[in-house]
């Protein structure tokens, strides 16, 4: 990566991001920073260049919430032993995106590849798509049924995603694609049930807008039903 495009994105980056980019664009897994897409609270995330197309990079920030992170985090079995300071906590809550995608990835779920994590830098695959908020359906019953599928797949990867809504699905070309993976949680979760009722009451809402009449209790049980 060029000296210049380090100081394009010069305010968004501290020292150790610096270094973490540097890093994984020297492996290889991307050439150049392209340009900002989402510029949040958490997280930024950019397209970058890279030899086999664009891709998309997401940075947490270091001055995200990391205590509710960590509240979050440590219910979840595979994070019961997690040491509870600031970079260690932001650090895995990336780390736990990479898992949740990389996990989904394998049960065949629409999201995005992630190639690499390390700090609090995660490399993934980027779709050339809106977001369902800035896009509806034009067919919203089809468009339903295909993200019921996708919760389904998801849900028998032993994952509840706790965080779908319109604003993290994408519409590329009529077909959902999951983002946004850190809140995902394992079905172990003590609290997941709620967590999926409420992922569940968030689609349920959207998609009725469009006069499909579907009930939250029951589509609720299509996916539950797959419970091991
Ligand atoms: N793989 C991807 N391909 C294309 N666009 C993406 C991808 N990942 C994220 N985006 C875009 O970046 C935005 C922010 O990403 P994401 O939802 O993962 O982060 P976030 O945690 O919601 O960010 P924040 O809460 O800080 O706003 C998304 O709304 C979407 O527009
Ligand atoms: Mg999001």
């Amino acid at each position: 990566m060029s000296k210049n495009k380090f100081i394009a994105f010069g305010n968004v980056f501290d020292e150790s991001v610096h270094r973490a980019l540097f890093k994984l664009s020297s492996q290889g897994y991307f050439e150049e920073m392209a340009s900002p897409i989402s510029i949040g609270k958490e997280s930024n995330v950019f397209t970058v260049t890279s030899h086999a197309g664009p891709r998309c990079v997401k940075i947490y920030r270091t001055s995200a919430n990391f205590k509710k992170m960590y509240d979050y985090m440590k219910a979840d079995p595979r994070y019961a032993g997690i040491k509870g300071t600031k970079l260690s906590v932001i650090y895995a809550w990336a780390k736990k995106e990479f898992r949740n995608l990389h996990r989904a990835k394998e049960k065949g779920v629409s999201a995005p590849l992630p190639y690499a994590v390390y700090k609090n830098v995660l490399i993934m695959e980027y779709f050339d798509a809106p977001l369902l908020l800035n896009k509806a359906p034009k067919k919203p019953k089809e468009f339903y049924e295909r993200l019921i599928s996708e919760i389904i797949k998801l849900f028998q990867a032993g994952l509840v995603h706790s965080d779908i809504s319109e604003y993290n699905i994408l519409n590329d070309k009529e077909k959902p694609i999951l983002i946004d993976f850190s809140h995902a949680l394992d079905l172990r979760y003590p609290n997941v049930q709620r967590l999926l009722m409420r992922d569940v009451h968030n689609v349920v809402v959207y998609f009725n807008k469009f006069g499909l009449g579907l009930d939250e209790k029951k589509e609720f049980e299509r996916i539950w039903i797959h419970k091991k």
